[in-house]
């Protein structure tokens, strides 16, 4: 086999595992034959556009992977460029106009440096922007030179929102994270017969709050793509219900996403105050119930990652690894994990069909709706 040259950057949101996918594609483009090389790119896109003192590391040995499979976050660290996505809707002609001219001279030094690097893949591990970013990249690059440049996405982001695969790298050490704050929340409000709300990551899509919240016992969910599970005169009644259930202490999932699409951004201090000033509640408990928001943020975020997600980042980075060194047409790809095999899509189908949402009909919610509280609660 002809010697490769392979680019491997971490973008986007970082996530557990991240590490343990680079060191992956590493030492599987090594087995496969150590004439390969492996250039790693600093902090995202910005290192393939050149924005950076230190943009890459060329021809890496196995000694910049090591003691690297136990760390949290990318140790190469991450970045968006937000030009290389699509003009959002509301700019103005100029507004857009400098959007465009901006996304021209990323990509103008990007595929330059490609081409001098002289690399024949990128494997790039983030989520459904990163991919965008990349695919418009590998484009520009074909459109420039006539030849193709393979991408090879490997999904990563807390969020688990990517159309063809079950699960992306980060989204279980997330959730075991926010998992872990809620019995840490339990704890106190059960102490103190208090509510707790707690505001959990996930801008467009609710699938953290969701497991989280089965897993972790809650009374109620707030998901962005669930409108009556954040209306707060709803989620009142739902409280309601619990205090009349003479629950002890009441913990409420809330995804951040859910203030955006509410158009309400202070949500979480608007629920705090009705749950406390609610006549009925203080009827059915002979007091007002105190009740508490809490951010979880970038806590869910960091930490060493699961085994889970180590496991899944060494099968996707092996995978990726393969798809990176097929000679194929050039057509760029993404791994994923369906039913526990490893899958590889077109990655245009990704893009086009992510973030994966919390449909209606998903099992998940029906679980939701079967553990959690529920305004006609028959029992
Ligand atoms: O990694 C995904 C995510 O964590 C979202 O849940 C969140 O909204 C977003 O990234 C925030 O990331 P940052 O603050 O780094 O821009």
């Amino acid at each position: 086999m002809a010697k490769k040259r392979i680019g491997i950057l971490t973008s986007g949101g970082d996530a557990p595992g991240m590490n343990a996918a680079i060191r992956a594609v590493f030492r599987r483009v090594k087995m496969v034959s150590p004439a390969h090389e492996i250039v790693l790119f600093h902090e995202g896109l910005n290192g393939l556009a050149g924005r950076l003192q230190v943009n890459f590391d060329r021809n890496i040995d196995r000694s910049r992977v090591r003691d690297i499979i136990h760390r949290g976050g990318t140790f190469i660290g991450t970045g968006r460029l937000v030009e290389l996505a699509d003009p959002p809707e509301r700019l103005t002609a100029a507004e857009r106009e400098a959007w465009l001219r901006k996304q021209r001279e990323i990509t103008d030094v990007a595929v330059v440096n490609l081409r001098q690097l002289g690399l024949d893949a990128i494997v790039v591990i983030g989520g459904d922007g990163s991919f965008k970013g990349c695919a418009r990249i590998a484009q520009a690059y074909e459109e420039r030179f006539g030849s193709p440049l393979r991408v090879v996405g490997l999904p990563a982001t807390i969020d688990n929102d990517i159309w063809g695969t079950e699960f992306s790298v980060g989204f279980d050490t997330a959730l075991n994270n926010t998992v872990d704050a809620l019995r840490k929340l339990r704890d106190t409000i059960d102490s103190h017969r208090r509510c707790a709300i707690l505001e959990v990551m996930g801008n467009t899509s609710g699938w953290i709050a969701l497991c989280a919240g089965i897993a972790g016992g809650a009374a109620t969910i707030m998901l962005p793509e669930v409108p009556d599970s954040y209306d707060p005169e709803q989620v009142l009644e739902r409280i309601r219900r619990a205090a009349h259930m003479d629950y002890r202490y009441i913990i409420v999932v809330m995804a951040e996403g859910v203030r955006k699409v509410s158009g309400r951004p202070h949500l979480g201090e608007e629920m705090c105050r009705l749950i406390e000033d609610d006549p009925e509640v203080r009827e059915a408990l002979g007091r007002p119930l105190e009740t508490r928001l809490n951010t979880i943020g970038y806590l869910a975020r960091g930490g060493h990652p699961s085994a889970f997600d180590n496991l899944l980042a060494c099968r996707l980075g092996v995978a990726a690894a393969d798809q990176a060194l097929l000679p194929g047409d050039g057509r760029p790809v993404m791994v994923g994990l369906v039913s526990n095999v490893i899958v590889v899509h077109p990655l245009e189908a990704v893009t086009s069909q992510s973030p994966r949402l919390i449909r209606e009909d998903d099992e998940l919610l029906r679980v939701a709706s079967s553990l959690l509280v529920q305004q006609d609660q028959p029992f």
